[in-house]
């Protein structure tokens, strides 16, 4: 019922040399596969405008990795969801937890930023995750029930909104939860869905596991029930290794 969706973040990484990459997954993004599994690559925003040409006509989806959430303004060096949308960004990173670290997110501007990504027709990913330290303290799946509730904006639903359940220490750093972590978890935030959205939205949201997904372990985080694809940071810059986890989805 939930078509897998797998999501490339390139962070801050790539120069127009790497559109090669994105060439390359075009290529290996036949219908066949199309139509099992979503593909969206987020390059930097320095490549939006390319990146979209390159993937024209792919099925390959273009994001962005954030948004200002107001439409404009006196917001030097901001981009608004409006502004990417006018470059062919079909949807928005939110909430990722470099950003929530870098930049003091909080869940309240986490919201505000879903709510224009959604407000322009985009699909707005909102990034949710514990810390290390809040997993060794029980305290994962409150924190990460809290996030969702406080980051999903209004008028949230499944056509419009993807979770991305990100661990904060399992990201880039080669670690991961167990595989049973990984469906409580994913399973505690489609209950916390339910109780938000209604239970007929909440069955139909797809929630995307991240952090260190590889080809290597891509099939068996996929195969849980209520994984509904990755969030790929290191392994989404690589053709290759990005293709090989859309497999994995399909
Ligand atoms: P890695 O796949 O490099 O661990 O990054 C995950 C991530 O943060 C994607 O948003």
């Amino acid at each position: 019922m939930r078509k897998p969706l797998v999501a490339g973040n390139w962070k801050m990484n790539g120069m127009r040399a790497s559109l090669i990459e994105l060439a390359g997954m075009a290529r290996a993004y036949p219908a066949a596969l199309r139509a099992k599994v979503d593909l969206v690559v987020c390059p930097p925003v320095t490549l939006l405008f390319p990146a979209v040409a390159s993937a024209l006509g792919s099925g390959i989806a273009i994001g962005a990795q954030d948004c200002h959430a107001k439409t404009s303004g006196a917001h030097t060096g901001d981009l608004s969801a409006a502004m990417l949308f006018d470059a062919g960004a079909n949807a928005v990173i939110v909430g990722h937890s470099e950003r929530r670290a870098d930049h003091a997110e909080t869940d309240a501007d986490v919201k505000a930023k879903a709510a224009a990504v959604i407000a322009e027709g985009m699909t707005a990913i909102v990034c949710v995750g514990e810390t290390r330290a809040e997993r060794e303290a029980g305290k994962a799946l409150a924190v990460v029930s809290a996030q969702v509730r406080a980051s999903l904006p209004e008028g949230a639903k499944a056509s419009n909104v993807v979770i991305a359940y990100e661990p904060v220490w399992a990201i880039g750093t080669g670690l991961t939860p167990t595989i049973q972590d990984i469906a409580e978890m994913h399973a505690d935030i489609r209950a916390t869905l339910g109780r938000e959205i209604g239970k007929d939205q909440a069955a139909q949201m797809r929630i995307l596991y991240g952090g260190s997904v590889k080809p290597q372990n891509a099939k068996e985080i996929l195969d849980l029930a209520d994984v509904d694809g990755a969030l790929v940071g290191g392994a989404s810059l690589k053709a290759v290794d990005f293709m090989a986890i859309a497999e994995a989805a399909g």
